[in-house]
Order: C-alpha cells, then structure tokens, then sequence
C-alpha cells in the first residue's frame, strides 16, 4: 500500500510497478493515486463508523473536495459512501460517474439557484443549508419542481479547532453556518447547564430550523449539521461539537416539538504528513462520538439521530503521492559557513498550493536510486516564478541529488490536484491509479491545447 522502499536500491515502487516505471510512462509531474488504498480507508471508515454506533443508522459521506473524479466517486460509493459535493462541477462529476442523486449531499455558502435545482431534480439526500434566507429559497425552488427537498442546517457550533485559521469554520467569525447561540448569549460554559440550553432554544440555529418546518410543504427537514474544522487532530473537539448538536436537537425539540432525526458531525479527521504527526484514531474518536450522543439521546428520552461524517482528506491524502523529476540543484551561500541547497522540481505551487497558502510541511525522498549515505540540507522548491513556490522547506537529502533524480513527495492525495492551477501556464499533471490489476489514467495531463482552447480571441 503506497510506496515501498526497497532499502538495499533505494529503489520505491507501489504494488510492483517501480515509480521510475510510472515516471517514464506518464511523465511528471505526476500524481499517483492507490485507488486499492483508497477503496480499503473508504471500507475501514465506513465500518469502523457501523461498529462504533452498534444501534444507530449511520451514513459516511466522502467529501469530493479533497480529491473527484468519477473512478473515485464509485470507489467510495462502491464502499458504501455517499458523495459530498459544493459545486456544480462536483455535482457533475459525480451524476456523471453514476452515483444516484439519493446518495449525494449537496453543500456551500453560495448556493446558485441552478446548483439547487440539479440537486431536487435529482432527489439529492441532503442540501444543506447555510444561511437564514435559503430555506425559502430551497422551498421556492421545489415548489416550482413539484418536489420536496430533504434538508438539513449547519450550526455553528463555537467550538475551536483545525490545522489553520482558513480551514477552521466553527467560530463565530467566519463565512458558514448559523449560530448555535444568540449574540447577547451569557457566559456560561458548562454546555450541560439550563442556561445553555435556554441559550440555544433563542438561537439563530432554532430559529433557522423553525422556518424548515413552516415551509414543511417543500422541505423535508431531515437534520443538523457541523462541520468544525479540517486536519484536526484533538478528538475532544469533535465529542465537544457533537454534545452542542445534541442539546441544539433537544432544545428544537423542546420549542417545536420535533424530533430531527438526522445530525452529520462534517470532516476533519487528520492524517499524518510528516514524521512525528499524528493520525486520528478514527475508531476511538467513533466510539467516543457515539457513547456522547447515547448519553445525550438516552437522558432526554429521545430516540438516537442518524448519525452521518463527511471525511475527505483522511480518505484520500495517505493513498496519493507526487512525483518529480529534479532540473537544477543550487547551492546558496548563506554566509557564515552556512549553505542552503535548493533543489528544483518540475512542478510547485500549481499542483501543490498548501505549503504557500498554509505552510504545510510535507517530505520527499529520492526514489530511483541509493544516493549518498552524506546528506544535505535542502529546500525543494518549483518551477514557479515565486520564491514562496516552495515544496518542502528543509529537508535532509542525499548530497549527491542531482537533475534527474526522482523525487516523491508522500500523502499528496487530498487537496493537490483539486486546488491545482495553471499558474504560469503551467499544465496540470496526470493522475494515474494504480491497483492490482495495473496502472491506469485516472485524469490525463493537461496540453497546450487544452490551455489554448480557452483562449479564444482572434
Ligand atoms: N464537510 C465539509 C462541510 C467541509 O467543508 C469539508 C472541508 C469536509 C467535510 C472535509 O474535510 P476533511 O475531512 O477533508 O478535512 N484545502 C484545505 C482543506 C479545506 C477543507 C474544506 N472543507 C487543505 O488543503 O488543508
């Protein structure tokens, strides 16, 4: 699974095809998928999540943004996910690869009404809403079709947690969701207490679940939904974000007297990208979500949710990785003996922006030969015309790495090829699968072509 070193060569290779073989085939950049991989993380989620919440329905949705293609969506389906989506590309692509529109969710902040149409005509299981106006909207939209939308809300929780300040989306000054609580909210922190209940019963989120059920004749309200964060590493957060949910579905209850029956605790889960990460046990996380919403469902006298995850990066960043073919090495006087080496790479910032826009450290190793047991301090850097186009900041290579050489760059599959650009024209890379029948592309590199067909001037 992944790439294997053979420690006597150096040489890597990943169900047997040697990824100077898969360089050479597809050329590189290249990004490789192990789509067994990702088929096997799908199946331990999904099962681990059925194990943990023994008498609960629960459902796995995988979140397209980290990673879609169509090979992917019926991977994951196949595993028994649903698909989340927030574009009418994804919505596309996942409809074109065969997925049926009950096993897809349809999220976003900005909702157009075409994005919300494709969604009822194709009975999506789930919309989710983001904001105060958009439960008339969705209404309006159904009535026109003769439909019933199923929908549910995001709150905001206010719980704090994720890996940076633009991918962490539970505190209140952010662009998604509805407050959990009102704004003249008291102080209180015990989230178990009569006065945090009394809070929430006042809220936006409420309120916003209130005018679901009015417009009951187009909606179908099926749920509540948070989403707190993304690489997360600090399960507390999720058990914390889960018991506000819980206490929001009993003060609904208490106001409208109306059991949600749904609640999706989002994505988040983080996975390890360099040495001395952590992971996120997703199993005890589960088991902990689980023993919460017990509790919370059991005091209240009130029958257990549904209880659906959105996973995306979990599912699929350890099952890719990148490869490189190393042009120039440059080495830097720094000044007072110091030397910095800056090896050069046929891709950067446009099939990777997270070093940049997140400072996401990664690694990278050679992977076509031994080198040198000496190593050198170096920076690996792209093709770009940035010096913040950096792809690993320090890292210790062989002091022979020489243009060339091969380099991987390991848990590249979430998050790289979906927020890849064209910046300096450069060409999107392939993805290639690999699994145990062969290789395959999965997306084919973009040409110049491609690019000059956009440009459509005379
Ligand atoms: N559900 C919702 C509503 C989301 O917004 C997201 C991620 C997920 C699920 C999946 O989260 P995951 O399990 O992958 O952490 N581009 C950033 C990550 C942004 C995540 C945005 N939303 C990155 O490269 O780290």
């Amino acid at each position: 699974q992944g790439v294997q070193f053979d420690t006597n060569s150096g040489i890597a290779s990943d169900r047997g095809y040697s990824c100077e073989q898969l360089a050479q085939q597809y050329g590189t950049p290249l990004y490789v998928m192990d789509t067994v991989d990702v088929a096997e993380r799908a199946n331990y989620f999904v099962r681990t999540v059925q194990e943990a919440f023994v008498n609960a329905t629960t459902h796995v949705s995988f979140a397209g943004k980290a990673f879609l293609s169509k090979e992917i969506a019926r991977i994951v389906t196949e595993q028994g996910m649903y698909v989340d989506t927030c574009t009418w590309g994804e919505m596309k692509i996942a409809l074109a690869a065969g997925i049926p529109g009950r096993k897809l969710v349809l999220h976003g902040n900005n909702k157009t009404d075409d994005e919300i149409r494709l969604a009822i005509e194709n009975d999506f299981d789930k919309i989710v809403i983001d904001e105060p106006h958009e439960p008339e909207r969705i209404a309006r939209i159904a009535h026109e079709l003769g439909k019933r939308a199923r929908v549910m809300v995001r709150v905001t929780v206010g719980v704090h947690a994720g890996g940076h300040e633009y991918i962490s989306t539970a505190h209140e000054d952010q662009k998604f969701g509805i407050s959990l609580l009102p704004a003249d909210h008291s102080d209180v922190s015990d989230i178990q207490s009569a006065q945090f209940f009394d809070d929430v019963a006042h809220g936006p989120a409420v309120h916003a679940l209130h005018s679901c059920l009015e417009l009951s004749h187009d909606l179908e309200l099926v749920g509540i939904h948070s989403h707190i964060g993304s690489q997360i590493h600090d399960a507390d957060a999720f058990i914390e974000a889960a018991q506000r949910v819980m206490v929001l579905r009993r003060a609904f209850y208490a106001t409208d007297g109306y059991v949600v029956p749904e609640i999706d605790l989002g994505g988040g889960y983080s996975v390890a990208y360099v040495e001395g990460d952590a992971s996120m046990d997703i199993r005890e996380t589960m088991e902990r979500i689980a023993q919460a919403i017990k509790l919370d469902s059991t005091r209240a006298g009130l029958p257990l949710p549904i209880v659906s995850f959105e996973p995306g990066r979990w599912i699929v960043a350890p099952a890719g990785y990148t490869l490189y073919r190393v042009g120039t090495v440059k080495t830097v006087d720094l000044g007072e003996g110091k030397q910095r080496v800056y090896v050069s790479v046929d891709g950067g910032m446009s099939d990777n922006i997270r070093p940049a826009l997140y400072g996401a450290q990664y690694t990278a190793r050679i992977v076509n030969r031994q080198g040198s047991h000496d190593t050198i301090s170096a920076r690996i850097v792209g093709s770009h015309c940035e010096s913040g186009d950096i792809v690993v900041h320090d890292i210790a290579l062989p002091s022979d790495v020489k243009r060339g050489d091969l380099l991987a760059v390991p848990v590249t599959g979430a998050y790289g090829r979906t927020m890849a650009s064209n910046y300096n024209q450069l060409l999107r890379p392939a993805v290639v699968a690999v699994d145990n029948n062969g290789t395959h592309v999965m997306i084919r590199r973009e040409t110049v072509d491609d690019l000059l067909s956009l440009d459509v001037s005379e």
